[in-house]
Parts: structure tokens; C-alpha cells; sequence
């Protein structure tokens, strides 16, 4: 039993709590916290835990012994309360009481020092089921809009605007922070401090639909200088097409069905209600993290997006081949 109990323990930690996604990571300064504060909060429990365990089979014993008949007993009960054990007891529980106290609220003012200087910010707006990013907002000219993924410079405290376009969603990347709820109608805040470059993924984590699953964002912590240079790429308008396919491509999209949702800045598609494909061939996935980036997943993504994401707001449109060929040229063009 405790063997099976131990391996299904390992399991978690290599799988569930290991990578791009976990929660023990500690790779933000918020998360390594919150690890902090876990450890104090497991060690004085299990301390806690284990002292009165052993009060327990101290008394059970004592109990079983023929002597104690119930004039001894009714002895015991009231020299127990003066036992300087009984004082010491008390006195453990509240020093360990005091010091989770004092731990969480360490742990909340630190919190809170970070969200006093953000050097950069960035709205992410939840929708059924996609991420809509946008780095400082209200500022046309410095204004980088994109979707289901963020950058994020090394060491940076970057404040980040949460809302919702219908339902309530969670922002969550483990292994920088804790959860925060996109609530429609209101505004909340979160802030993140990477520590550790490296990629990580973000997952809505409030059920908000039958693509709740579905609801990934790619999260890429780099050095100051590849943020810049990252930044500087995105404000840029769209590749044009360069070839004849991609130029068929860069026509269909932009005046047919693709171009009443998505905007792709510098052409006539200028749809709001569904992700930026400006720089859309220089993310890591399609879909919220559906499928990873790739010539054939476009083309099973673009041909029936229903069958691979069901319910989400892409229609499947019934290209023809040659249609297909195009589009695909043309979105991998937009890098
Ligand atoms: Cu959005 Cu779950």
C-alpha cells in the first residue's frame, strides 16, 4: 500500500509537476514565494502532525494498562492540566501558529513591493477559447498586439491587466505565479517576475466551456536584449507575400471570409474578434496551444478547424485545394 501510495507520489512529480507547466517550479519571483511559504506552512504541520500523533498512542497506551482504574484515572485527569507537558503543548501550538502568521505575511508584503515599479504592461484579454495580448496599451506607436502568447524580459516586473470578453477564465503560468480569475465586466491585475529564462506554458485553469482544455498560452522568458529584439519585430506591419502562392493567399485572406475576424496589420484585413496574425508564423503553437506550429498541422488547422478544436469560433470554411495551398503559403510567411 504505502509503496503504490510512494510510486503514484513519484508519478506526479515527474509528470504533472515537472517542466513548462508546474507548479513547484519557482521560476518567477512570486512562485519561488509561494514555494517558500509552502515548505514553512508542510514542515511546521507536519511537525504539528506528528506530536499530536504520538499524543494520541501515548494516551492510547497508557489507557490499555489494568491499573488505571477510575480513581487512578479521574487522579490523572486533574493532575494532567497542571503538567508543565500540557503548558508546553500550548505554548508549541502558538509559536507554530504565530510563525505561518508571520511567514504568509511576509510572503503578501513581497507580493506587493513587486507590484509597485512595473516597467511594462500588458493586457491579456480571455475569450472562448484564446488569448488576446496586447503590450502597452493606449500607446498607438509602441503598441504590439498578439495572441496566446507572451514575452516577457528576464527580471522585469511586467504588471499584467486581466479581462474577460464573455465568461470567467484563470490566468495561470505555474512555474511563474499563482491563479487569477478574468472576470467579465471588471478588471483585475496580476504581476510576474521572471527569474529564469526558459519557456513555459500558461493554462486557463476555471472551466469556461468545452474548450476549456484548449485554452494554452505559450509564455517565452528571455534576456532584455532578445525581448527588444522580439518587440521590435512585432511592431513591424506584415511580411509581404513574395511569391505568386503566397500572393493568392495574401488575396483570399484579406478579402474573404479570414478577414472579417482577424486583423493583420499593413493589409485590409482588419477583423477584431479573433487573434492578430500579423506575426502569427513566429508563434509556437496554433489554436491556444492546440497544435504545435507547422506546415501540416496549418493545413489541418485551416481545412476543418472544427474537427480539431470543436466549438470554437472558427468556422470551417471549405477551401479548395488550391485555396488551401495559398493560405498556408501566405500564413507562414507572416513570421
Ligand atoms: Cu478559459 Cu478555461
Amino acid at each position: 500500500m504505502i509503496r503504490s501510495l510512494c510510486s503514484f507520489a513519484l508519478i506526479v512529480c515527474l509528470t504533472g509537476c515537472a517542466g513548462v507547466q508546474n507548479a513547484l517550479g519557482g521560476d518567477g519571483a512570486e512562485g519561488a514565494r509561494f514555494i517558500n511559504l509552502f515548505t514553512v506552512f508542510t514542515v511546521i504541520s507536519t511537525i504539528m502532525y506528528l506530536l499530536i500523533a504520538g499524543a494520541l498512542l501515548f494516551a492510547l497506551s497508557r489507557r490499555q494498562r489494568p491499573e488505571h482504574t477510575v480513581e487512578n484515572r479521574r487522579h490523572h485527569q486533574t493532575s494532567i492540566i497542571v503538567k508543565p507537558a500540557l503548558v508546553g503543548w500550548l505554548a508549541l501550538v502558538l509559536v507554530g501558529l504565530t510563525a505561518l502568521t508571520i511567514a504568509s505575511f511576509f510572503t503578501d508584503r513581497s507580493n506587493a513591493a513587486d507590484a509597485r515599479k512595473p516597467a511594462l504592461l500588458v493586457k491579456i484579454t480571455a475569450n472562448q477559447w484564446w488569448w488576446d495580448v496586447e503590450y502597452s496599451p493606449g500607446n498607438p506607436s509602441q503598441t504590439v498586439r498578439t495572441a496566446n502568447e507572451i514575452h516577457l524580459p528576464l527580471g522585469v516586473p511586467v504588471h499584467v491587466r486581466l479581462n474577460s470578453n464573455d465568461v470567467i477564465h484563470s490566468f495561470w503560468v505555474p512555474n511563474l505565479a499563482g491563479k487569477q480569475d478574468l472576470i467579465p465586466g471588471r478588471t483585475t491585475d496580476l504581476y510576474l517576475l521572471a527569474r529564469k529564462a526558459g519557456l513555459y506554458r500558461g493554462q486557463c485553469a476555471e472551466f469556461c466551456g468545452v474548450q476549456h482544455a484548449r485554452m494554452a498560452l505559450d509564455v517565452t522568458v528571455e534576456s532584455k536584449a532578445d525581448f527588444q529584439r522580439w518587440y521590435a519585430a512585432q511592431l513591424k506591419s506584415a511580411a509581404a507575400p513574395a511569391t505568386p502562392l503566397e500572393l493568392a493567399g495574401y488575396r483570399y485572406v484579406t478579402t474573404r471570409e479570414c478577414s472579417a475576424c482577424h486583423n493583420i496589420s499593413g493589409t485590409p484585413a482588419g477583423g477584431q474578434v479573433a487573434p492578430d496574425l500579423t506575426h502569427f508564423a513566429s508563434r509556437r503553437s496554433i489554436a491556444a496551444g492546440t497544435l504545435p506550429m507547422g506546415k501540416g498541422n496549418l493545413y489541418g488547422w485551416i481545412a476543418d478547424p472544427q474537427s480539431q478544436k470543436p466549438g470554437s469560433h472558427m468556422p470551417t470554411v471549405g477551401l479548395e485545394p488550391d485555396e488551401l495551398h495559398s493560405v498556408v503559403a501566405y500564413l507562414e510567411r507572416l513570421k
